[in-house]
């Protein structure tokens, strides 16, 4: 069977599975929205035919998406929930002539997000894909804003306290800390971060200082994301307030501002080798929606 960049034709076949897959996944999973516009799916697919391979003429049978993204040395070939299909022997022929190409364009791993539980996750952890990263989603309806007496949640722009927050987090996931150039560098992007005008960073503090942060900024239209889902990001407690309820208060407190603000949910991606992550979202009544694999190419 042939793996080929898709004619017009082809692409429609491939549009139309894509939606038919994801919507049906919607109907199973509350907390995805459906994908509704076949055509704009087709239109962009169209227009990115280079970096998408399909196995079988006429009627695919599979296909893959991979754009190439990053510094050439460095970059990843990245694969949306919408950009493949098939079975695992499928997806393993449309690799043999995707992944050449991605290497050839400088990337050096392949990154793949699939909805969880789905036919997808199982297809690529049989070819050697391990699982990175969970993005989980909840709905906000009925909160209201906490209370506590001893912590007060209040919104603050201020890069040192969150270049900080960001070696608590490093330091989580056994990364060095940034320092010397890498760190200007960082505090540069953080400043940039929190001076985008849809950007808050909220902190909890106490009469001992400043406990915690969480970073939100709207999340990018992605297919399968509701509409109006607020990101959190760069969520960390100081290790001497940890289990005392500062975090959960935290992102309730963020949460309840959310739902007054207009969102109707909220996304957050955390590794998950970090199982204490994990606890904290699904106890904050986050859901696993989709999963991040990865695989040296
Ligand atoms: C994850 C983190 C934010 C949790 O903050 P916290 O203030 O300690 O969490 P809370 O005390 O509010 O805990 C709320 C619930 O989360 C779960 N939880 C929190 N820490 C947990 C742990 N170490 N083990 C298991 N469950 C845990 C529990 O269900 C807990 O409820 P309970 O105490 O009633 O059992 C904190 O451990 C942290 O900053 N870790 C380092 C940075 C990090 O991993 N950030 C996440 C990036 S996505």
């Amino acid at each position: 069977m042939t793996v080929h960049h898709p004619d017009d034709a082809e692409v429609d076949v491939v549009a139309g599975r894509v939606v038919a897959e994801l919507d049906a996944y919607a109907r199973a999973n509350p907390l995805m929205s459906a994908v509704s516009d076949r055509a704009e799916l087709a239109g962009a697919l169209r227009a990115q035919r280079a970096q998408l391979w399909v196995l079988g003429q006429g009627v695919p049978r599979a296909h893959l998406y991979g754009a190439v993204l990053g510094a050439s040395s460095a970059a990843t070939a990245y694969t949306g929930p919408d950009g493949s299909s098939g079975t695992t022997e499928d997806l393993a022929q449309l690799l043999e002539v995707a992944a050449p190409s991605w290497r050839a364009s400088g990337a050096r791993s392949h990154h793949v997000w699939v909805p969880d539980d789905s036919p997808g996750l199982s297809a690529w952890r049989q070819l050697g894909y391990e699982e990175f990263e969970a993005r989980g989603l909840r709905a906000l309806d009925g909160l209201t804003a906490p209370r506590r007496r001893d912590v007060v949640v209040h919104v603050e722009v201020n890069v040192e306290v969150a270049l900080d927050f960001e070696d608590v987090i490093d330091a989580t996931h056994g990364v060095e800390v940034a320092r010397g150039r890498a760190r200007r560098g960082r505090r540069r992007e953080l400043a940039r971060l929190l001076d985008e005008p849809d950007t808050a960073q909220y902190l909890a503090s106490s009469p001992e200082g400043t406990l915690a942060q969480c970073i939100c900024f709207p999340s990018a239209p992605t297919r399968g994301t509701p509409a109006r889902t607020l990101h959190l990001s760069a969520v960390a407690v100081a290790a001497e307030a940890r289990r005392r309820g500062v975090g959960r208060h935290l992102i309730e407190s963020v949460l309840a501002g959310a739902l007054a603000q207009g969102y109707s949910h909220a996304e957050v991606v955390w590794r998950t080798a970090n199982a204490r992550a994990g606890a904290f979202w699904a106890a904050c009544g986050f859901e696993v929606t989709t999963v991040r694999l990865r695989r040296n190419l």
